[in-house]
């Protein structure tokens, strides 16, 4: 098969490589790509917002298949538009993206189906927000602004003056757009936070081997949220029982509750859950594979890839196992000095030559460019360096290892993923 793989960051590098493991691949195809997909995928210089280019790429190189993994051109469509000139694509069509798209409308899907989530109210009027958040009066509470914010339109308001300040921004300020002045107040809620990304195909959902992210740029979750700054898998916190509980709880009435609607979920659906002392609850949805959570997780799957995304097209997931390896993985982000706020690009990378390559590990590149021979800095997160051992800790040693050969000016990672 031909298979193009649209994005550009660590999470599809580790589809990329993933996928490159499977005997079916003819050519690999990747838009718009990195410096590292590029030694595995023929890369192509076309914008993920660009649906029509895309379809147009794709059609070009006669790809039998197409797997969508940003946000952002899944809720553009991308996927129904590559469908409708009959190509077989990997994600879910634009009404079903919807999950991860509106935090209103993933909100009330959980409030109608009873899937256990954080308490919440929906307004678009800072008078209603206020009065509301006079009479919980309890902090801290948590404010998002519906829409795609890439992770930033959520606050944490320790008081009052805080939480007024984050409404009154949102919705008369519109400071994450038009889609973004409607705004979830919800309670905060406590406990370990876990990620479960799962494949389904709309009827069957097959929960992957568990994650966690670190969130926070530095050591000891200080500092601002990132995109995320480390990843484990499986993560130390769930455990089969969990599981049985959220597939029972979350999982399945999640993939019920989309079709019931009629917006049939078939992809990677991506549940962040918390672990609160009153059981599982969901964070958010997610509509695609978790960045840096792909890179763990991939790392530890056995099977080939591109059968479990055939099966998922096909609706004949309950016809495959899906086997994992036994361990752990871990994944150190290296990134830019200044991330997640500005930083510069362009610093040579040193490193990621045949010398500096650890066994058991792989370096997936996310902000990465490659020319006159070397890589150079692209993005903010710039290196995702996992590693896959017989325990946490042995996977840990080995992506720290791998680390220490690696060096760029200004570069910043944490010291303690997967410490907690
Ligand atoms: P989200 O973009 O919805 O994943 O939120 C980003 C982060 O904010 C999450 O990973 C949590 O750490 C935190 N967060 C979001 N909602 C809540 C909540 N209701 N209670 C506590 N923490 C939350
Ligand atoms: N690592 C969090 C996310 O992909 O949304």
């Amino acid at each position: 098969m031909k298979v193009l793989v649209v994005g550009s960051g660590g999470r599809e590098h580790a589809i990329v490589m993933k996928l490159s493991q499977s005997p079916q691949i003819e050519k690999l195809f990747c838009a718009p790509g990195n410096g590292g997909i590029s030694k595995y995928a023929h890369c192509f210089d076309v914008k993920v917002s660009d649906t029509e280019g895309m379809v147009a790429l794709a059609k070009k190189l006669e790809a039998d298949m197409v797997v969508v993994a940003p946000e952002e051109p899944l809720a553009n469509g991308l996927v129904d538009s590559l469908n409708a000139v009959g190509i077989k694509t990997f994600g879910p069509n634009k009404a079903a993206a919807i999950i991860e798209g509106s935090k209103v409308f993933s909100k009330d899907l959980m409030k109608k189906y009873h899937i256990p989530t954080a308490k919440y109210e929906v307004f678009d009027n800072v008078d209603d927000a206020i009065a509301y958040l006079q009479s919980e009066n309890t902090y801290p509470i948590v404010i998002k602004a519906d829409g795609l914010a890439l992770g930033k339109g959520v606050i944490i308001a320790q008081d009052f003056k805080e939480a007024k300040k984050a409404v009154t921004s949102m919705i008369e300020e519109g400071a994450f757009g038009e889609s973004g002045r409607n705004v979830v107040i919800e309670e905060f809620m406590t406990g370990p936070e876990v990620t479960v990304l799962a494949f389904t195909d709309g009827k069957t959902i097959v929960p992957m081997m568990s994650s966690m992210d670190h969130k926070r740029a530095y050591d000891n979750d200080a500092g601002p949220n990132t995109g995320g700054m480390g990843a484990i898998a499986p993560n130390p916190y769930y455990n089969e029982g969990l599981e049985k509980e959220c597939m029972k709880k979350i999982f399945l009435p999640t993939i019920r509750a989309m079709e019931a609607e009629g917006r049939t979920f078939k992809g990677c659906l991506y549940f962040g859950l918390m672990l609160t002392p009153s059981g599982p609850r969901v964070i958010e949805y997610n509509c695609r594979f978790g960045d840096p959570e792909a890179q763990v997780v991939l790392s530890m799957l056995e099977s080939d890839l591109l059968t479990i995304f055939d099966a998922v097209f096909n609706e004949k997931l309950d016809s495959i196992k899906i086997k994992w390896r036994v361990g752990a993985s871990a994944c150190i982000i290296m990134a830019s000095g200044g991330y997640p706020k500005a930083y510069e690009t362009g610093k040579e990378i040193i490193g990621l030559d045949a010398k500096g390559q650890v066994s058991n590990s792989f370096v997936f590149h996310a902000g990465t460019t490659f020319s006159g021979g070397k890589f150079t800095t692209a993005g903010g997160r710039v290196l995702g360096v996992t590693a896959w051992g017989g325990s946490l800790d042995a996977a840990l040693k080995t992506a720290y290892s791998s680390v220490k050969n690696i060096k760029f000016e200004d570069m910043h990672y944490r010291s303690d993923i997967g410490r907690k």
